[in-house]
């Protein structure tokens, strides 16, 4: 069998391995969750929450379903482009089970995936177990892992919960090992250990229970398989690489931002140039994927991400001399890159070329100013603290993100006082609800709000019609109902 190489290489095995177990490939779902309970499609078992819950049901002729999901995912923002392994965008390479297959079926195939389609050597592979899943244990001995690679880990690395609530399990974790060389040399050194000598790349969670918004936990009724396996890091190891940065997707964007880039050669390997290339090439695509999903740039939620993410890659590219709005150069790549597997961005290509384009020069206009200020700010700094009130006023005045005023404040070595920025955000909220209060458009929506509880309910059918019979129930003018208008 060909060793896959590429990422479409890898990306395409894995597909077809799962779907001769019997699984059903199943398209990502949008990185919009059909889920209040979170902000953005983290994983892919997100979409299946509801068949883990046994609410809905697969089709019985397959065993299980599997996906490449494209996710975000942006806890660990501010190590993205200093090491080669977090990515705000990635895809997750997934198979499920609803109750068919479990641990011992799972386990054998991700051996067999790992040593004979990916033919990673056998004394590479390390795993762990939850605490005292001594099943799980026991099985990947029977599989073939050799006792000293198996370990133990706890509630924070080995159970895996998706938010505060849902399908949740202990799970069990594979590690490539990418040699001594890498390691921080320590003797505790072994899996679980924060430096880059074993690579976690695929996530066995073993989903058993249905957590609750108290942390109590509720066995499922059918045990589960949810599986995940980083795209981007398997593709790393297979190409011989240690960053994900430096594998064949990746590698064309931040040779992208190397060619838009006005700086020299020389300049452009700089340490400091080199995060900023692949922070942007990190963040174009979770950006043009979130527009291409429909996410709008905003001040909260999702589209507050979507923002962030802007906001720091323009601050980056300003650093790299992009003329700018440059994030739209990205999107032509990313779908020759990836537009087989995600049509959404071609089918939306203007959506996301006018969001980009509108976001990235309004920022401009005013990070011209904040960063003079800023810059001002820093120059005639007493101590090694900025104030809040003036990570408030670069807030509100000139559009920084909280989070941009620090990454700016850290690079000088200043900390910026949190805490009474916080509290002056608040009192704007508050001066904002009070000003609400007193206004009369408010009082018009109690109106309304009192005139839609009055009478039935009114269906929309809009979907469906463009032209139908409707009765007008009551009319508002000037906060007053009133017969005629
Ligand atoms: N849900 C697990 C994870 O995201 C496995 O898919 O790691």
């Amino acid at each position: 069998m060909k060793k896959p190489i590429t990422t479409a290489e890898i990306r395409d095995a894995y597909l077809k391995f799962f779907e001769e177990k019997g699984c059903q490939i199943w398209p990502s779902s949008s990185l919009v969750p059909d889920d209040p309970s979170l902000l953005l499609t983290v994983a892919g078992m997100v979409q299946f929450k509801p068949y883990f819950l046994q609410q809905k049901k697969l089709d019985d002729k397959y065993v299980g379903t599997t996906t490449t999901q494209r996710c975000v995912r942006t806890n660990d923002i501010d190590i993205i482009g200093t090491d080669g392994r977090h990515l705000s965008f990635f895809e997750m390479l997934g198979n499920f089970s609803f109750g068919k297959y479990f641990k011992r079926e799972m386990c054998a195939w991700a051996w067999e995936f790992s040593t004979e389609v990916l033919q990673l050597e056998k004394d590479r592979i390390y795993v762990t177990v939850f605490t005292d899943d001594d099943e799980a244990a026991q099985i990947w001995e029977e599989t073939g892992v050799d006792k000293s690679h198996i370990s133990r880990l706890g509630e924070d690395d080995n159970f895996w919960t998706a938010g505060a609530t849902g399908p949740c399990g202990p799970c069990s974790e594979m590690y490539y090992d990418q040699g001594k060389e890498y390691g921080c040399g320590s003797p505790d050194c072994k899996p679980g250990c924060d430096c880059d000598r074993f690579l976690e790349y695929w996530n066995l969670v073993f989903t058993q229970f249905d957590q609750q918004e108290d942390g109590s936990r509720i066995p499922l009724e059918k045990k589960n398989i949810d599986t995940g396996m980083g795209l981007e890091r398997v593709a790393a190891i297979m190409q011989g690489v240690q960053s994900n940065f430096d594998t064949d997707v990746l590698a064309a964007l931040v040779d992208l931002g190397k060619q838009l880039s006005s700086l020299t050669p020389k300049e452009l390997e700089e340490e400091q140039n080199q995060v900023s290339l692949k922070i942007i090439a990190d963040h174009a695509r979770a950006i043009i994927f979130m527009i291409g999903d429909g996410i709008l740039p905003s001040n909260e939620g999702r589209g507050y991400i979507l923002r962030r993410l802007i906001r720091r890659s323009a601050l980056h590219g300003k650093r790299l001399g992009f003329q700018t709005p440059f994030l739209e150069s990205y999107i032509p790549k990313i779908i020759e890159l990836m537009g087989k597997n995600f049509p959404q961005i071609k089918e939306n290509y203007s959506l996301i070329q006018k969001t980009l384009d509108t976001e990235e020069s309004r920022f401009n206009r005013t990070l011209a100013h904040g960063q003079k200020y800023l810059n001002d700010k820093l120059g005639t700094l007493d101590g090694k603290n900025l104030s809040g009130k003036d990570a408030f006023t670069l807030h509100d005045t000139y559009g920084f993100p909280l989070e941009l005023t620090q990454e700016i404040c850290n690079e000088a070595q200043v900390t910026v006082d949190v805490e009474s920025f916080n509290k002056l955000m608040e009192d704007q909220k508050q001066r904002a609800r009070n000003a609400r209060e007193d206004n009369a458009w408010e009082e018009d929506d109690n109106i309304i709000e009192s005139l839609v509880n009055k009478h039935p309910k009114t269906e929309f059918c809009g979907y469906n019609n463009y032209d139908t019979q409707v009765r007008v129930l009551d009319i508002v003018q000037e906060n007053q109902v009133v017969e005629s208008a």
